[in-house]
């Protein structure tokens, strides 16, 4: 890989700036300064330094955010994105998936592009679980319903999904699909309305509640592993 292309990757600056680091002799393979940005180096085995500080290259991160209400899950907008709230220089990040701005809770941010589209496409059904809060009581029959498919806006129908109910407001419902303003929808569909929506797990990968609002983490080993093992088998039954 090249060394312009390594460091870009890594945050360190835009080509021209590491180009400029090489003419300054700030910018080390091995002990030695290189003049030379495209200069091939092994991100595994040579040691890389800027201004004799170590460069570690990793070429996917992965994050888990717990995102606040009122943030846009995009790369780029004009308000403020889930994007911003992740102080990592890594170029290429992006949210698996988009939560409305009102939703809240587990947000998956990486560079590995595979890994999000694995998770997202339709073919693998991922499940999906949420924390619901809704303004009318909810019936045994919500259940039984949203189990057989539900149709909404009377036009799509759902896969079935299953819905854990908490109390007369509250429930949990794990969801195969990614349809737009899917769960909202679905409780429209049953007469009621959703005042709080909040993820709280995606495959495997459960919210960690010491996150608040608008803090993350990386994943652990066992989180990523977890992540990606099969998606085959997921299914909201
Ligand atoms: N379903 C919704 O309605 N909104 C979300 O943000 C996620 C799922």
């Amino acid at each position: 890989m090249r060394l312009d292309k390594m460091l870009a990757d890594m945050g360190i600056g835009t080509r021209n700036e590491i180009r400029k680091a090489c003419r300054d002799c700030r910018i080390a393979v091995n002990g030695e300064y290189v003049r030379n940005p495209a200069v091939h180096v092994d991100p595994e085995s040579d040691r890389v330094t800027v201004d004799e500080e170590p460069v570690l290259y990793r070429k996917y991160m992965y994050f888990m955010l717990n995102k606040p209400q009122g943030v846009i899950s995009a790369v780029r907008d004009n308000r403020m994105t889930v994007l911003d709230l992740i102080d990592c220089p890594v170029k290429g990040l992006y949210p698996v998936g988009r939560l409305d701005s009102d939703t809240e809770g587990l947000l998956l941010i990486t560079n590995d592009g595979p890994l999000g589209h694995q998770l997202l496409s339709p073919k693998h059904h991922v499940e999906k679980e949420y924390h619901v809060t809704v303004k009318n009581p909810l019936k045994d029959s919500d259940t039984q319903r949203i189990a057989s498919g539900l149709r909404i806006d009377g036009g799509e129908v759902c896969l079935p999904a299953k819905m854990i109910l908490l109390d007369d407001l509250h429930c949990r419902i794990v969801i195969t699909e990614g349809r737009y303003h899917q769960v909202k929808r679905m409780f429209r569909a049953l007469d009621n309305e959703v005042t709080a929506l909040k993820r709280i797990r995606m495959k495997h990968l459960v919210l960690d509640e010491t996150l608040a609002p608008g803090e993350y983490r990386e994943l652990t080993d066992d989180e990523l592993n977890d992540l990606r093992g099969s998606t085959s088998e997921a299914s909201a039954g």
